[in-house]
């Protein structure tokens, strides 16, 4: 099967490092990724910088990516939390924006401030105006699995949050394990459900790998039918709302397990690997991706 990655390295990974990348340094990061395959990249995000520092000058950032040849075939999604961050986000020509709710009030409040009633009258609007401006829209569920603050999390709202993102008119809603609890059996019954609700192409599913699951849980999707993942190189990141969240699932451990089996995707496995040792490096500590300590 062809299997669709979304790199979300440069935001997922980066929002939540001590060390604040400069543009350079992520201009650099997502090129080499470009270069290494990745057709879909999350570059950064138009939230608060107060909220989220390390994604300040992600506009600037989004600007420079446009000037570089290599972005033409790629998909940059931009992070908007609010009709603010979709005006910043134009004032860059971003093109492909993704708007984030969770499925629990409590991660809703620390993660942007509101309800997830508000959150989703906040994104009717962003939608409506990113439509009239040609803007593709991706949305997020956060907290599908399980919330750091609440614990379990009712399939009934998960599915009927999934149903109003959907109707919000989404071309693909990515749904969140935050916090790394999903088992391979939870991700088999809630995915059955979600598959009822949501045409299969329009799933993808994000698994931070905080005890070790993601592999796994990828695996049971792909026996759903479910083709497109969210990763991040390295296995850089977690949520700055989410305590003990550590990253999502290191890409190049995602495709080197996918090509092992017989699917196929557009990355370059030894690519990603140098870029994962090289995140090492400059970040000065082992970054919980496996193949980045294997010998190239
Ligand atoms: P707020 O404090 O409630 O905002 O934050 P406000 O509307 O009250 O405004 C306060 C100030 O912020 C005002 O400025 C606004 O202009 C400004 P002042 O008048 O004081 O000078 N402001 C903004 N500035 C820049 N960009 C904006 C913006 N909006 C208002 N967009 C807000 C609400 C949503 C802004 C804040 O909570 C926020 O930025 N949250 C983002 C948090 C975030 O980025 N979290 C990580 C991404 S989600 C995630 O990682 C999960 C995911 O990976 C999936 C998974 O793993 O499950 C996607
Ligand atoms: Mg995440």
């Amino acid at each position: 099967m062809k299997i669709h990655i979304t790199e979300v390295g440069p935001r997922d990974g980066l929002q939540n490092e001590k060390e604040n990348f400069s543009i350079a340094q992520k201009k650099s990061l997502i090129l080499k990724l470009m270069d290494a395959g990745a057709k879909h990249i999350e570059p950064g995000s138009f939230v608060s910088p107060v909220w989220v520092p390390q994604m300040q000058g992600s506009g600037k950032l989004y600007q420079k990516l446009q000037q570089s040849s290599a972005s033409d075939k790629v998909r940059l999604t931009c992070l908007v939390p609010n009709l603010r961050g979709l005006q910043d986000a134009m004032k860059y020509g971003v093109k492909d924006i993704a708007v984030f709710a969770a499925c629990s009030e409590s991660f809703s409040k620390k993660n942007i401030n509101c309800s997830i009633e508000e959150s989703f009258q906040r994104f009717e609007q962003v939608v409506s105006e990113a439509k009239k401006n040609k803007i593709k829209v991706r949305g997020y569920l956060s907290t599908v699995f399980g919330c750091p603050y609440e614990g379990k999390v009712s399939e009934a709202v998960v599915l009927k949050n999934a149903k109003r993102m959907r109707d919000l008119g989404v071309y693909e809603i990515s749904f969140g394990d935050t916090i790394g609890v999903a088992n391979p059996k939870q991700v088999s019954r809630l995915g059955t459900k979600i598959l009822k609700e949501i045409p299969k192409p329009k799933v993808a599913m994000h698994f931070h790998d905080t005890r070790g699951m993601a592999l796994a849980n990828i695996c049971a999707s792909i026996d759903l039918g479910i083709s497109k993942f969210d990763a991040s190189v390295g296995g850089l990141g977690g949520c700055p709302y989410a305590e003990g969240a550590s990253g999502n699932v290191a890409t190049e451990d995602v495709v080197n397990m996918l090509h092992e089996m017989g699917h196929k995707t557009d990355l370059d496995l030894t690519k990603l690997q140098k870029i994962a040792k090289g995140l090492e490096k400059s970040l000065g500590r082992s970054l919980p991706s496996k193949l980045a300590k294997i010998k190239l």
